[in-house]
């Protein structure tokens, strides 16, 4: 019997006592949304994936609709009429009222937080990061120089310490990374608190980019407007993805916004073809900025999961950060254990805190149905109800 049949099987026996039975019958992604009948093609014939912070229900059945019709073109580079990378830059231009030059697209925003680290990280301490946060820019610096990067530890109240981070600040900081909402925390800055730092720390020489992976994720009249600081000419970059909210994680597209030079100056770090971004992510993404019910849509609906989760974590008596994205970070006591007393039920998760919060670990909001049998599991942990 191998691990992958085991878990499976195991997974949907235990499923089965508390969802339908008729979860074993593989559907198409996307094409139920929202349903609870999607169990299947989650799991990936391995794994639960809770680890990712993916979108478990897809992309929207206009997207899907989209890429099916094209498959087609896939021997062209993206580059045929609607579908072009121009036009998609194009597009999120317009749709933020800035310059087409104030515009990059990378190969998933991973690329965009490597590009800042070899445009800004040539110099020792020229740039910033929190200790705990999603480590690219800093772990890819770790990687290609000699020299390390400040880090600045969270707050007492596990935030980005933005106090700290501005007294870190000197003539040779080149960039300030800031991730909004943070990963692995879920926690958003106070908009205040942000707009301020934005508006006191960016300067010509130093860039602060805010890594938005999550942002469509947060209640609208919580989010603060960063394009706005950048409209008014602070030295902001803004990362966004098609990864997360958009449910395109597999076909890598991502982006950042910023003043004309510093595109220009991350631009200088990108070899561009047409944009280097594949054909299917460019017709996924101009198609998914097109379908502007879906992101509300799955934000309720991840929303709704995430409080179901947040209310059974505190009767089981388990702290855990209020979260403003699709993952919370619980503190599990002994991360190795709840991550390997979870295995056997099928999930994978990743322990999530780093170094500076070990007996932490950071679970993915999947669909209602999944979490139910997550939150099953965590029940039989005994040892870890306080
Ligand atoms: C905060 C943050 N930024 C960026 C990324 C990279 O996403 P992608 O390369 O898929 O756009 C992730 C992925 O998990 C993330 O959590």
């Amino acid at each position: 019997m191998d691990t992958l049949g085991f878990n499976r099987r195991k997974f949907l026996q235990i499923g089965s006592t508390v969802a339908v039975a008729s979860a074993v019958t593989p559907i198409t992604y996307g094409a139920s949304l929202f349903k609870d009948d999607i169990l299947e093609l989650s799991t990936d014939n391995e794994n639960l994936r809770l680890f990712s912070n993916e979108n478990p229900y897809g992309p929207s059945p206009k997207v899907l609709d989209a890429i099916t019709k094209y498959t087609n073109r896939v021997n062209r580079y993206a580059s045929f009429h609607t579908y072009d990378t121009n036009n998609l830059k194009k597009m999120i231009a317009e749709r933020n009222n800035i310059k087409e030059d104030q515009v990059i697209l990378g190969h998933g925003s991973f690329e965009i937080l490597c590009m800042l680290t070899r445009t800004f990280g040539k110099e020792e301490n020229s740039i910033i990061v929190p200790a705990t946060t999603f480590n690219v820019t800093a772990a890819f610096a770790d990687r290609i120089f000699d020299h390390k990067v400040k880090r600045i530890v969270l707050n007492q109240a596990m935030n980005i310490d933005l106090e700290a981070t501005k007294k870190a600040v000197t003539k040779d900081t080149k960039l300030v990374y800031i991730c909004n909402p943070n990963n692995p925390t879920g926690k958003a800055l106070p908009v205040a608190e942000l707009v301020s730092f934005c508006k006191e720390v960016a300067s010509s020489t130093c860039t602060v980019a805010i890594d938005e992976a999550y942002i469509e994720l947060m209640n609208p009249s919580d989010t603060p407007d960063t394009i706005k600081l950048l409209k008014e000419k602070h030295n902001v970059l803004i990362i966004r993805t098609f990864s997360k909210a958009y449910g395109l994680a597999g076909l890598r597209v991502g982006y950042a916004m910023g003043s004309s030079e510093t595109i220009a100056l991350l631009n200088h770090e990108f070899y561009n073809f047409g944009g280097l971004i594949s054909n299917p992510g460019v017709v996924a993404s101009i198609t998914a900025l097109e379908d502007t019910t879906y992101v509300d849509e799955y934000r309720k609906k991840n929303q709704e999961v995430r409080t179901y989760v947040e209310k059974s974590l505190d009767t089981f008596d388990i702290k855990y950060l209020k979260s403003n994205t699709n993952f919370i970070l619980v503190d599990v006591k002994d991360a190795k254990r709840f991550r390997s007393e979870l295995k056997p039920f099928g999930f994978a998760i990743v322990p999530g805190g780093g170094k500076h919060y070990p007996t932490w670990a950071r679970i993915s909001i999947g669909t209602l149905k999944e979490m139910k049998i997550f939150l099953k599991a965590v029940d039989g942990m005994n040892w870890l109800k306080a």
